[in-house]
């Protein structure tokens, strides 16, 4: 028994952000955030929150694939950029589409999120506890940029991303392998919440650290070793050959790293489906972006196999293949 994609939907705001109209908020310019990033432009909120791109995006999955609502039984949601601390987006998004009989529940992955959560939801379904789940990711990054930070306001962007399963005898989760680097969480942090109520007394000013702080060249050294490290795993573990996979699909966080991954592990660039000239880096949106985008422009067919693959805040890896 395997869980199987049967849907995929995403939502993006309308609002496109060029890497012009950057260059008119901070020192940069277009060379070189393509030069550097392979990112031309962005989808940026114009106030709609994160759990509106999420239903956004149920609606979508629940058209596309015909479901019937109260059976939808797991709605899981990756997210680090929530609307609010409780409810959950998911539950949010379990009301707005009227799923009254789902579990609902967010979880924390940041880049890596949406496979972290299709991981437990193969795990429900395996187990036999669900026939089926909605795995949506979903970010307004937007709100958590400093956007007087040249280093990190040019590589983020909004959206939501997200895939319906079912239980299946056929096609599905192959083999995955995911993994976690607590001891240099450091090297990326963003949305600091402090400890302030009456009894504190200790008035440091820790505004800073609401926003994403990274030291680019650490994650940058992590991301691709920990993807390369991560695919080289899934492949020995399932005896499939690089020839017979279809597509690679990597988190869409910079065209560099893409080209580095490619390089090491000998997978021709070709595979790599990038799209993050378009939408920069979405965090747990950029991979089911992707996979939609690739989907509703019917370029993958039943049977194909896909490997999903990607590394974020954490720090946190994960590498999941699929067979369409
Ligand atoms: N425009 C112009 N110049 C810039 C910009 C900018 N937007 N940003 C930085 N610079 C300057 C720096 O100030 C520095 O100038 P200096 O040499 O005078 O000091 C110079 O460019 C080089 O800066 P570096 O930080 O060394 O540039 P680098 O080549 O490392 O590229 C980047 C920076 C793009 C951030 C890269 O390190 C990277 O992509 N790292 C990985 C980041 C990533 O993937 N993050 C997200 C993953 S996790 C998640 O998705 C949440």
């Amino acid at each position: 028994m395997t869980t199987r994609i049967i849907a995929t939907g995403a939502y993006v705001p309308e609002q496109v952000i060029t890497n012009d109209d950057l260059s008119k908020i901070v020192d940069t310019s277009d060379e070189w955030i393509v030069k550097r990033t392979g990112i031309k432009e962005r989808h940026i909120s114009l106030g709609d929150n994160t759990s509106a791109f999420a239903v956004k995006t149920a609606k979508q999955l629940i058209e596309k694939a015909g479901v019937e609502i109260k059976k939808l039984d797991l709605i899981i949601v990756a997210s680090v950029t929530a609307d609010y601390a409780t409810p959950s987006i998911a539950c949010i998004v379990q009301k707005e589409i009227g799923a009254s009989n789902a579990v609902a529940f967010d979880i924390s992955a940041a880049c890596s999120g949406f496979m972290f959560a299709l991981s437990i939801a193969d795990k429900y379904i395996k187990s036999g506890a669900y026939n089926n789940a909605m795995i949506i990711g979903a970010e307004t990054l937007s709100k958590m940029v400093d956007w007087s930070d040249r280093s990190t306001c040019v590589l983020f962007g909004d959206g939501a991303g997200g895939v319906y399963v079912e239980k299946s005898e056929t096609g599905g989760i192959i083999k995955e392998e995911i993994g976690t680097k607590g001891e240099i969480c450091g090297i990326l942090t963003g949305g600091y919440t402090p400890c302030t109520n009456i009894f504190n007394k200790n008035e440091e000013k820790t505004d800073h650290l609401w926003y994403i702080n990274m030291n680019g060249r650490e994650v940058f050294k992590f991301a691709t070793k920990s993807v390369v490290k991560s695919v080289e795993k899934v492949l020995e573990g399932s005896n499939i050959n690089i020839d017979e996979i279809k597509y690679v699909i990597p988190h869409q966080a910079n065209a560099r790293i893409v080209e580095i991954i490619s390089n090491k592990l000998k997978i021709p660039y070709e595979k790599f489906y990038i799209n993050m000239d378009r939408y920069g880096n979405t965090s747990s949106a950029s991979i089911p972006i992707a996979l939609n985008e690739l989907n509703e422009k019917g370029l993958i067919e039943r049977g194909n196999k896909i490997l999903m693959t990607g590394f974020g805040g954490g720090m946190t890896w994960a590498t999941m293949l699929i067979s369409w």
